[in-house]
């Protein structure tokens, strides 16, 4: 298999991580997960421009142009001949001996390997159950840094509770899913939380607020409560991984019907339009 090493397409028995990687010991770094259909990268350039904005707010400095790692992404899909998966793309701060500080010399160390990954098909058609729990993650949830444990955390509560997701509420509001954003439907209207420091900034939520608009759903960019979660007509959740999928229950309590609600049907289909 071929992987992106720094800039080069190499071997994957070629490359050593080192033990003093920051990304290692630190979770110094920042990644994205970049869906890959009919062998094309889906909204390849959101997700370079997410990354150089993630490196930007950490301060650590990409070691060459984001046109040069586009064309690397889009040579590595090639070489390996991937149709319908994924490319996973890390950049950590580098190497150095191990110290908090940023080092003063140090080169960020970039990885990418694709792997194949069937589109979510039976999810998307009857869709998840879910379970509410404590957001306990930091302050910048809007960096997707490779600091996982809130989510890795929640995500496990999910799957022990035998659900596909973990929906996360702050204080009561209800943020994002631990590696999905979360909408609801009431009366009509699309609420879902602000982009702010709260929540990653999905690269699907924002194709699915545009499609809503287009659709003349009405979005508001509020964050639901708890409570109002319960009682929505609709949930959803989305990432590059799950596309759309309706919610059903969450902490073993039917949403609206127990079955996909009208609206994100709509949006699920307007969506599937744009999948090449
Ligand atoms: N997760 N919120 C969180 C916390 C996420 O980790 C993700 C993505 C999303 C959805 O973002 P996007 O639509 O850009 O994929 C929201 C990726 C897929 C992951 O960690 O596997």
């Amino acid at each position: 298999m071929t992987i992106l090493f720094n800039d080069q397409l190499t071997e994957r028995n070629d490359v050593t991580i080192d033990i003093e990687d920051r990304g290692y010991q630190f979770g110094d770094g920042i990644y994205e997960v970049i869906r890959v259909y009919n062998g094309k990268a889906f909204y390849l350039e959101e997700h370079i421009k997410r990354l150089v904005r993630s490196a930007n707010e950490l301060r650590i400095a990409l070691p060459y142009h984001e046109d040069r790692l586009t064309s690397l992404l889009e040579e590595l899909v090639t070489r390996n001949q991937l149709i319908e998966g994924n490319i996973y793309l890390q950049v950590s701060r580098g190497v150095a001996p191990r110290s908090h500080p940023f080092p003063e010399h140090s080169k960020a160390v970039i990885i990418g390997y694709t792997f194949d990954a069937p589109r979510p098909l039976s999810l998307l058609e009857k869709g998840v159950a879910t379970i509410l729990t404590e957001d306990i993650r930091w302050l910048r949830c809007d960096i997707k840094s490779l600091n996982l444990l809130g989510a890795v955390l929640a995500k496990q509560e999910a799957v022990e509770a035998s659900c596909q997701e973990a929906i996360l509420h702050r204080n009561g509001t209800v943020t994002e899913g631990s590696s999905t954003n979360v909408a609801i439907i009431k009366e009509g209207i699309l609420y879902t939380h602000p982009a702010n420091n709260l929540i990653l900034h999905g690269i699907t939520r924002n194709v699915i607020l545009e499609l809503a608009r287009e659709l003349g759903i009405p979005v508001r960019e509020e964050a639901p409560t708890k409570e109002e979660l319960f009682v929505a007509d609709e949930v959803f959740i989305t990432s590059t991984t799950m596309e759309i999928a309706p919610v059903i229950s969450i902490d073993g309590k039917t949403i609206g019907s127990g079955t996909p609600g009208p609206l994100t049907r709509q949006l699920q289909e307007a969506f599937e339009a744009k999948i090449p």
